[in-house]
Parts: structure tokens; sequence; C-alpha cells
């Protein structure tokens, strides 16, 4: 099929990874596309092309239609040098699977992750929080003769999701900085700190082989002595009476283990930077924590620490006055449509009082995030016992971003605790 010719274009900036890791998130291109040219043809030559979807409205519209928008094709935009046909077989992701497998995979998991089970959690997160608060102080007291500087991401903000999501798959927290490594390696694959700049997939490839290696292990023990962890979850279930084969299981770990550490991490880091950004709304959440639920929404709108997710048309289709054409993929990327003027006042203020707040930080439909309570649990609990414990906390550095266009990650953020 030939692609009718006039296609807007998007601004490349809008999807460059040099540019994220210098600045950040783009909001001035997405701003400007979403005004001009909401549904664009992106195509640099390097990645597979793709219609760049700014607007919320679009992004809701297209999240909502599951039929003629599908994710199995892949939810990712690759490098084309990196689309390499391969006979590894892929392992089978949730986030990857449209209806109904995706229902049967969702299901197994649901009532684990379902917000009372989430809740009966939530004392020994915020106990978690006080151990996390007691270390970096005792660190802090070790290193006082010298420069108190830390890392507020090595020692805060990855702590708590890892440490979470481990023990809720059962294995030890022990692991947790093996973990941290190959998660960086996944999400910061084109990292040349984290992963590799011009050889991405096998950064990738090569953690998520270690991790394979690592889950076998568990899902072989659970699988003669079953426990109450979600190893053990996966082991005993049942898809249409078939148990789960290890690579299905792995599937699961992987995707686990990833998705509950790298966006929660990048969440924390990134409101306590809009916090410290910000001293009035800092000053605000200070001294009134009861609005701490809202202004986790507000840091969650402001911050959304996943870029985009892809999904592929099934048929040529209409969006946003532009035809998509069978096979294409379009990229939704949420954090312009957190910033879009039609449905957020004055979105480029972060305003704790903001209700209502329909934010799509955890995307929109069948696939929105099966994590949110537990992040936003998290969430809470780490941002009060930070500002309860380390109120004079202040930035001592520059932050240094993940080169990345599908995580708004933050590497390091050197801070002080007291002025
Ligand atoms: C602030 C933290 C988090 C953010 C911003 C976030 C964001 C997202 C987004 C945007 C999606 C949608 C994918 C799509 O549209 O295709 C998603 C899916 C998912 N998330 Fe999260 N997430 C967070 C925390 C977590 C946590 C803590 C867990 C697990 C413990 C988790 C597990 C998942 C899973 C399993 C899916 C796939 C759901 C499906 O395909 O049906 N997430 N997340």
């Amino acid at each position: 099929m030939t692609a009718p010719l006039a296609r807007p274009l998007a601004d490349p900036a809008c999807f460059d990874p040099d540019r994220f890791a210098s600045h950040g998130y783009p909001h001035d291109i997405w701003t400007k596309m979403r005004a001009d040219r909401p549904v664009a043809w992106h195509d640099d030559g390097v990645r597979e092309p793709f219609w760049a979807i700014t607007r919320y409205a679009e992004i809701t519209a297209i999240g909502k239609d599951s039929d003629n928008f599908i994710s199995s094709p892949g939810v990712t935009i690759l490098r084309k040098d990196q689309m390499v046909a391969d006979n590894t077989p892929r392992v089978p992701l949730m986030l990857t699977m449209d209806p109904p497998e995706h229902h049967k995979n969702r299901m197994i998991l649901r009532e684990r992750f379902k917000p009372s089970v989430m809740r009966a959690l939530e004392e020994h997160i915020i106990a978690r929080c006080g151990e996390i608060a007691d270390d970096v102080a005792a660190a802090r007291v070790a290193a006082a003769q010298g420069d108190d500087v830390i890392d507020f991401v090595d020692a805060i903000a990855m702590r708590l999701p890892l440490d979470v999501i481990l023990e809720l798959l059962g294995v030890p927290t022990d692991d947790r900085d093996q973990m941290y490594l190959w998660s960086n390696a996944v999400i910061g694959s084109e990292d040349p700190e984290y992963g590799s700049v011009d050889l991405p997939r096998e950064a990738i490839v090569a953690a998520q082989q270690a991790m394979f290696g690592y889950f076998a292990r568990f899902i072989a023990e659970r699988r003669k002595a079953p426990r109450e962890d979600l190893v053990s979850l996966l082991v005993e279930a049942r898809i249409d009476g078939t148990p789960l084969n290890d690579m299905e299981i792995l599937g699961f770990c992987f995707l686990l283990a990833i998705a509950g550490n790298e966006t929660t991490r990048n969440a924390t880091s990134g409101a306590m930077l809009a916090l410290i950004e910000h001293p009035e709304a800092r000053r605000t959440l200070t001294q009134d924590p009861s609005i701490m639920t809202p202004a986790v929404e507000e840091l969650l709108r402001w911050v959304t620490p996943i870029v985009y997710m892809a999904r592929t048309a099934t048929r040529d289709i209409e969006i946003g006055g532009q035809t998509v054409l069978a096979g294409e993929k379009v990229v939704l990327f949420y954090p312009s449509a957190n910033r879009d003027e039609t449905v957020f006042e004055n979105p480029f203020s972060l305003d704790f009082a903001r209700r209502p707040n329909r934010h799509l930080t955890f995307g929109f439909g069948r696939h929105s995030c099966l994590g949110n309570d537990l992040a936003r649990i998290e969430l809470r609990a780490v941002l009060n016992e930070i500002l309860t414990r380390f109120p004079g906390i202040e930035l001592a550095g520059p932050v240094s971003r993940l080169r990345s266009n599908f995580v708004g990650g933050i590497k390091h953020m050197p801070i002080r605790l007291e002025p």
C-alpha cells in the first residue's frame, strides 16, 4: 500500500534520546505538536517509523480501542539496525499480548494486585521506608567528617520499589543490587553508562538471559515446594486448565521485576526533584501531610516516568484527521497528554489542589498499569518519610538523566540532607 503524501511531519526532537539525556522531556516540542500537528508522522531513518500522538483525546481513543490498535507487534519503537530476525523465541509478556490471551494472563495476577491486598501491605512498606531512612542517616553520620553529598537514586529511590517487588516475587532482597544492574541494562539499553549506544539490543539480551537464569532457579524450587509468593502463584496458575511453562513464568517474572521498579524509582526521584524545584508546593505538603494523596497524583502527572507505549493499527483508520494505515505504529506520548491544556487547567503549574486529575501516567485501557495501587502506596510512603526525616534536603549538583526516549530516567541526583 502506498502512503498518502501529505502527512504532517513530527519534529524529530520529540523522540531524540540525546535530547532526553541532556534536557529532560521535550515539553516545548510536544506543546507545539499538540497545537499544530497532534497526529504526525515520525521517520528519522534510524528507527521504525510511527505516528506521534500527542493529545489526550486521541491517546485515550486509541487506548480504549484494542480491536483496531493492538499491542502484540510490540509496544516499543526499535532501531532498524537492531531489528535483526533471529530464532530466539520471544518471551511471552502480558504487556505485548492482545485479547483473549491478554485477559487470561492478566487474570492470574489481578487478585494479588487489587487495592485491598495492596492496602494490607502498606504498614510493611512504611516500615521499609523507615529502614531506608535509618540507613541513609547512619551513612551520613559515618561520612560526617567528609563530604555529606549522597546520590538520592542509589541511596533512596531505587531501594523501596526493588525490595517490595522482590519480596512479592519471593526472591531474596539481598539480590537487589544485582537486579538493579540488570534492570538498568534493559531499560537503559541505549545509555552509555547502563547499556550501549551502538549495540543496545545486545545489552538487553545479555541482561535478559542473566535474569532468566536467575529466576529459573526459583521457579524450579517453587515447583517442588510452593509458598505464598508470586513465583509460587505462577507455578500453580492454569490457563484454560493448562499450567504455564517455564518461558511463560519467566516472562511474568521479568515483566514484574522491570515494571515494578524502574517506573516507581523514577517517579520517586522525579517527584523529589519537583518538590525541590517548587519550594512553595513542598512547604504546603510538609505543613499538611493530609494532602499527600492528591499531591502524589499531581506529582505522578508532573513526572510521568513512562514516555510512551506504542500500538499497531489493524486496519486503515482515521485518527485526529489523519489516516493511519493497517500495520503502522502509533506512539502514545503520555507526558504530553498530561500537559494537554484542553484537559488540565494551567498544565505547567504544579498544583496539589488540582481536581479532577485524570492523568494518563499509568496508561489507559485494558493494559493500564496493574501495579498502580502499589506504586501509589510506595510513593506516598517514601515521600512522607523523606519529608519528615530530612526536611532540609536540597540538590547538591546537576541531575544526570538516562539516554532513553522510553523511560524518563534520572540516573544520579546528588543531594545534601541538610543545608
Ligand atoms: C509510578 C510507577 C508506575 C508507572 C508510571 C507505570 C506505568 C505503566 C504504564 C503506562 C503501563 C501501560 C502499558 C500500556 O499501555 O501498554 C503499565 C503497565 C503495567 N505495569 Fe506499571 N507502572 C508503574 C508501576 C508499576 C508497578 C509497581 C508494577 C508491579 C509491581 C507495575 C506492573 C505493570 C504491569 C504488569 C503492566 C502490564 C499490564 C498489562 O499489560 O495489562 N507497574 N505501567
